[in-house]
């Protein structure tokens, strides 16, 4: 967390104002209260991202994902977090339809879990709508390259913009993005060269994932980078081996109930009767 906080939330405006001051902006996805807590002492953003439904509840993708489910888990961040701006991920099928549609939905992920701003998945299709949302009073980060919710057109999750059609295609997203107002654009597994060029062709802070160096800040998938599973994207660092920590206490704490070594006297009550009319 950037020492000029002092306590209070980051907002949309001082994100924005990052590419300005090029301070790193450090983001990660959250997705209950107690890690949102944690998190919240060391990023400036949390995003309630909709690969939840993968990382959390096991769907194949994100295309599963609801609106209700968003808002549960925008809720139990905001409970958690309360320096780092939250922003909720729009969910498939909650924004593409219309302007009005994604207005109806937006307002109330923002009205019910009380999070800042809003994210979705911006081909160059949602520029109406980020800027139908902006004038009406809703913060949106736009998120470009690989966007996990095309996946059943694009055919899975490989990195982007590796024709010179892709890359423009890409580009001009991010700048319709940029344009449209968004305050904060994820560039998601696109060559550092593209990443790059993004970065220095749009007025809006671009925040990188599988997207090298070159973007204007970083986001992970919480539980990727924790060491969680045992498969992760080429561009995942693993900062804890989170799997096998859970694996080595499960495995102690089953041998310990089987042998009857748990609970310890430590563990267990003893309470001291009620004296009559005491
Ligand atoms: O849903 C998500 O977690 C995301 C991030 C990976 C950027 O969109």
């Amino acid at each position: 967390m950037s020492a000029q906080n002092h306590g209070k939330r980051v907002t949309a405006a001082s994100i924005f104002a990052r590419k300005r001051s090029k301070e790193p902006i450090v983001s990660l996805t959250a997705y209950d209260a107690p890690t949102a807590a944690i998190l919240d002492q060391h990023c400036d953003l949390l995003l309630v991202g909709d690969s939840v439904g993968m990382v959390v509840h096991g769907l194949p993708s994100t295309v599963g994902v609801t609106i209700e489910m968003m808002i549960l888990h925008g809720q139990a961040v905001m409970r958690g977090a309360h320096q780092a701006m939250v922003v909720v991920d729009m969910p498939f099928g909650s924004y593409e339809e219309s302007p009005e549609q994604a207005f109806r939905n937006a307002a109330r992920i923002l009205g019910e879990t009380g999070a800042q701003a809003v994210k979705l998945e911006s081909g160059r299709y949602a520029a109406e709508t980020i800027r139908f949302l902006v004038e009406r009073g809703v913060p949106v980060m736009g998120h470009v390259g690989l966007r996990p919710q095309a996946v059943n057109v694009t055919g899975g999750f490989r990195a982007k913009g590796r024709t010179t059609e892709e890359r423009a295609e890409i580009l001009a997203e991010a700048e319709a993005t940029a344009k449209a107002g968004a305050f904060a654009c994820v560039v998601e597994g696109v060559a550092e060269d593209l990443a790059r060029e993004i970065t220095e062709k749009i007025n809006t802070p671009t925040i990188g994932i599988g997207a090298s160096s070159a973007c204007d800040g970083q986001i992970l998938v919480t539980q990727d980078m924790l060491g969680l599973f045992d498969w992760t994207p080429k561009f995942v660092k693993r900062y804890a081996g989170l799997r096998q920590t859970i694996n080595d206490a499960v495995e102690r704490y089953a041998e310990e109930v089987r042998s009857r070594a748990f609970p310890e006297a430590a563990q267990v009550y003893h309470l001291r009767p009620v004296k009559p009319g005491g």
